[in-house]
């Protein structure tokens, strides 16, 4: 007997990330990997090898006019998302979207609000929100393990691919955005950063992004393209524990630090007495699923159960929104940006 599916997709996009996303779409119950759409006939000979039963077509307006594809998975480049995802609504597709979902904050707004006129879906594949070291982060925070989150901290670094639309804040830093978006659960009140393009272009290969919050909350992000190391350290501070994620361990991924101190003496005008507590540190065995697995089963919920994703509008707002700020930033040599003035909070 068939299994019954219940959704079409149309998978855009067979470059680096589109294979990841096919695997995963035709791993889950739910969805059927139904088509598959790149402009490379090269690409497209590779993904007819791989799912014979998913048909592969080169044209984007082919798979919006085809009354079986329910909903579209759009995995080109970052200035595609916009016009695509659009069209898709338009058309009566519900519409899942690599990150960053586009390339201004107002395009998000527009975006979400157009869904919302047209009865679609619309999500963002933060695909970090789904991995277990998250969802083990989040925990932490909401159960008061952590305390009141004063810092986050990430350095997000190797020799990696220089892209040719988009700088490496827009390449890399969706994962941070998202991830302390989901942790701490509101807009920042200022953005800064500062970049250099080395390669006779005008896109910043590395870029320093540094976001404040409410109540002395302040978040800073490393990215970079030219590092002869690779790091993956995502750091959260709180006044009650630290945790250390580090995403290239093989299982350790997540430390938690029984570290903190108190200051003893607030009076300003003695000299200040801090003392420091340094505790244990502890692994928690969490399990290994697979992100990209867990992210689209989330969408098949959002679309047939109407269930709230855990990538949600709002997290795909704020990144957004912080890149385009980060963005005016660099390019105004590091002036700070405030939400206020640009965003709708
Ligand atoms: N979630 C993650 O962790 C993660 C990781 C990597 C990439 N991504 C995202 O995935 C998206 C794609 O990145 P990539 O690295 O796979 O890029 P890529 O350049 O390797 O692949 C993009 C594909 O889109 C195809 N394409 C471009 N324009 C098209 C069009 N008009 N019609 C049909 N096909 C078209 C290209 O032929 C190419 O095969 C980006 O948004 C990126 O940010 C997400």
């Amino acid at each position: 007997m068939t299994q019954h599916k219940e959704l079409n997709l149309a998978l855009v996009g067979y470059g680096y990330w589109g294979p990841k996303l096919a695997r995963n779409i035709n791993a889950i119950d739910g969805l059927n990997l139904y088509a598959i759409v790149d402009r490379s006939e090269d690409l497209l000979i590779k993904a007819k090898k791989q799912y014979s039963d998913a048909i592969a077509i080169n044209d984007l307006e082919l798979a919006l006019n085809d009354d079986s594809v329910d909903a579209l998975v759009l995995a080109t480049p970052v200035d595609t998302h916009y016009p695509f995802a659009k069209k898709a609504l338009l058309a009566g597709k519900h519409v899942l979207v690599e990150k960053p979902l586009c390339s201004s904050y107002q395009e998000a707004v527009e975006l979400f609000d157009l869904a919302r006129q047209v009865g679609k879906k619309l999500m963002v594949d933060h695909t970090y929100l789904y991995t277990d070291s998250v969802r083990k982060m989040k925990e932490l925070v909401e159960n008061g393990e952590v305390g009141n989150i004063t810092y986050v901290d990430s350095t997000r670094i190797n020799l990696g691919l220089f892209q040719h639309d988009v700088n490496v804040l827009w390449d890399l830093a969706p994962h941070d955005i998202s991830i302390t978006s989901y942790l701490i659960g509101k807009m920042p009140v200022m953005v800064q950063a500062f970049g250099a393009a080395h390669a006779k272009s005008n896109i910043e290969n590395i870029a320093y992004l540094n976001i404040k919050f409410e109540n002395e909350l302040i978040a800073h992000f490393n990215c970079s393209w030219v590092s002869p190391v690779k790091i993956r350290h995502f750091m959260v501070g709180g006044d009650k524990k630290m945790i250390l994620f580090n995403d290239l361990e093989a299982t350790e991924k997540i430390r938690i630090y029984d570290t903190g101190y108190e200051v003893m003496n607030k009076d300003e005008q003695a000299r200040l007495q801090v003392d420091y507590r340094v505790g244990d540190v502890h692994i928690p065995k969490i399990p290994s699923s697979e992100a990209l697995f867990n992210m689209l089963e989330d969408f098949r919920e959002f679309v047939v159960n109407d269930r709230e994703p855990i990538s949600s509008e709002a997290i795909a707002k704020d990144v957004v929104g912080i890149l385009e700020m980060a963005e005016k930033s660099i390019k105004n040599n590091g002036e700070p940006v405030f939400a206020k003035n640009f965003v709708n909070i």
